[in-house]
């Protein structure tokens, strides 16, 4: 039989479980949320914050606050039920239990002013008309790229590495994060928009500090950067930025993509019955929030799982070189299982996106492996994925890094419990469901980055943000 096996995690036995009053409170109005935010951002960090609250209730069901709150948040409800095991996070996948709409990053909503005044289909719930017609619309565009992606990634990372190369010849210690983010605009660029930013000296220079500036002032009053405290809970998590201070920067991307991305927007107008503006807005959300923003969180910390595992390296460079043929190619890649199971691991161990949201459409009973607990309509359901995927009725050694866990069958079947798109690794993205559209591109594509990276170099010295050695193979 395989393992987990499919009653332990399947939400269909409620009944049989015992009932149990969610554990946890909100404290006193204003003094819990801001207890609980200052727990979160400082006194504990997110992972701390969740696991100490799942350990002192003894359930992985409780209720908290998440920030952003007090003082200038006035319109957002921090509180929330946290989901943190397998079973109890699946029903975030439910579209008949959740309502996904404006809860991307939680009660807290950033300004429309930041997507052109329109609310672009990451933040629509599956029952708004439009939601269909965008999620359709982007994954035609990933359909229709297929054909360039790969020998587009593979131009782009050659010039990456070429730049890198060249700065590691001058120094022994080269930081690689803007570089990385350069290559993520550019391909991104040409394979969602049909934009080249190389046509564009100010685009191809800073366009990916512009979108930086952006994702940073919409998503400051959720996420920690690490400055000093508390200057950080003063000056970041205290209030939202205006959308004003990269007003500049939205309208040179917005530009680019208007002039470069014609022929991408017209399909958004003619085939899928899209206005001008919201094909344009929700292609840069999603090539600037999705795309860039993912991939410039998970590949740092791919590079940094294998950055100084030397016998990791060698498993990986044979199976690069070994399996595949000459040239790369989104089926060559599927061969590759290692890499594959190793990017799978990374996403299991950090998910780029760690917290994922719904709002119960109704009342209904919400199951964790143990017990049942009535959820009211309009409660929140916050889920942490990095607790949930250490879920030790699932994975085996959850603390543990282990790069070959997806492999052979028991790997194949594990993969049903890999949540790090918003749905199981073995899930379809559709339009009546929220997983996200680039799903298996995105794995895809980062198994290609690994491949690329070992039949280029024998061996490399990084960690999350610099590189200290990036070893060719010699040629006698
Ligand atoms: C490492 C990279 C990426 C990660 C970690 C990631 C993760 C996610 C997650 C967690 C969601 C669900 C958010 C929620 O509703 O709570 C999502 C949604 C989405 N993603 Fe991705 N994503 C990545 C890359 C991409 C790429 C490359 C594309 C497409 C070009 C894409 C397109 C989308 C879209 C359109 C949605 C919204 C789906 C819907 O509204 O039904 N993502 N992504």
């Amino acid at each position: 039989m395989p393992w987990p096996p499919a009653s332990l995690v399947t939400a269909a036995t409620p009944t049989e479980l015992p009932i149990r009053q969610i554990p946890g409170s909100y404290g006193l109005p204003l003094v819990g949320p801001m207890w609980d935010r200052l727990d979160y951002f400082w006194f504990q960090k997110p992972e701390k914050f969740f696991r100490k609250r799942m350990e002192k209730y003894k359930s992985s069901v409780f209720r908290t606050n998440v920030p952003p709150s007090f003082p200038f948040f006035g319109n957002v409800n921090p509180n929330v039920i946290a989901v943190l095991d397998v079973k109890s996070f699946s029903h975030l996948f439910d579209t008949d239990l959740v309502d996904k709409k404006d809860v991307l990053v939680g009660d807290f909503v950033p300004s429309v002013a930041f997507t052109g005044n329109i609310r672009v289909a990451v933040y629509q719930d599956i029952t708004d008309p439009q939601h269909s017609k965008i999620k359709e619309y982007i994954m035609d565009i990933l359909k229709r790229s297929s054909g360039i992606w790969v020998s587009e990634l593979v131009r782009n990372l050659d010039i990456m590495w070429e730049k890198i190369e060249a700065s590691m010849s001058k120094s022994s210690s080269v930081s690689y994060l803007f570089t990385l983010q350069q290559f993520l605009f550019s391909f991104f660029s040409k394979v969602l928009a049909g934009a080249d930013p190389s046509s564009d000296p100010k685009m191809e220079e800073s366009g990916y500090a512009m979108i930086d500036r952006w994702l940073a002032l919409q998503l400051l009053p959720t996420v920690s950067i690490g400055i000093l405290q508390p200057l950080e809970e003063i000056l970041l998590h205290s209030f939202a930025y205006p959308f004003f201070l990269v007003s500049e920067d939205y309208k040179n991307l917005y530009n680019f993509i208007k002039q470069q991305g014609k022929e991408t927007i017209n399909r958004g107008e003619i085939g899928f019955g899209l206005s001008e503006e919201e094909a344009i807005h929700n292609l840069l959300f999603v090539l600037g929030f999705n795309a860039f923003g993912g991939f410039s969180i998970f590949l740092p910390s791919l590079i940094e799982a294998i950055g100084s595992n030397g016998a990791l390296q060698e498993q990986l460079k044979k199976e690069a070189r070994e399996k595949g043929g000459t040239r790369l190619s989104l089926e060559s890649v599927k061969e590759m299982e290692l890499i594959q199971s190793m990017v799978y691991e990374t996403l299991r161990m950090n998910p780029p996106v760690p917290l994922q949201y719904g709002r119960a459409r109704k009342d209904f009973r919400l199951s964790s492996h143990e017990c049942a607990f009535e959820v009211k309509k309009g409660e929140l359901l916050c889920g942490f994925q990095k607790l949930v995927m250490r879920d030790s009725l699932i994975f085996d050694d959850p603390e543990q890094f282990k790069p070959d866990r997806f492999t052979n069958e028991k790997g194949a079947h594990l993969l049903n419990y890999l949540f790090w798109s918003n749905g199981p690794q073995t899930g379809t993205p559709t339009v009546s469901n929220k997983q996200c559209a680039g799903k298996d591109l995105v794995t895809l594509t980062a198994a290609l980055f690994l491949a690329h990276l070992f039949r280029r170099y024998d061996s490399i010295n990084a960690d999350a943000s610099s590189f200290t050695s990036l070893q060719k193979p010699t040629f006698t």
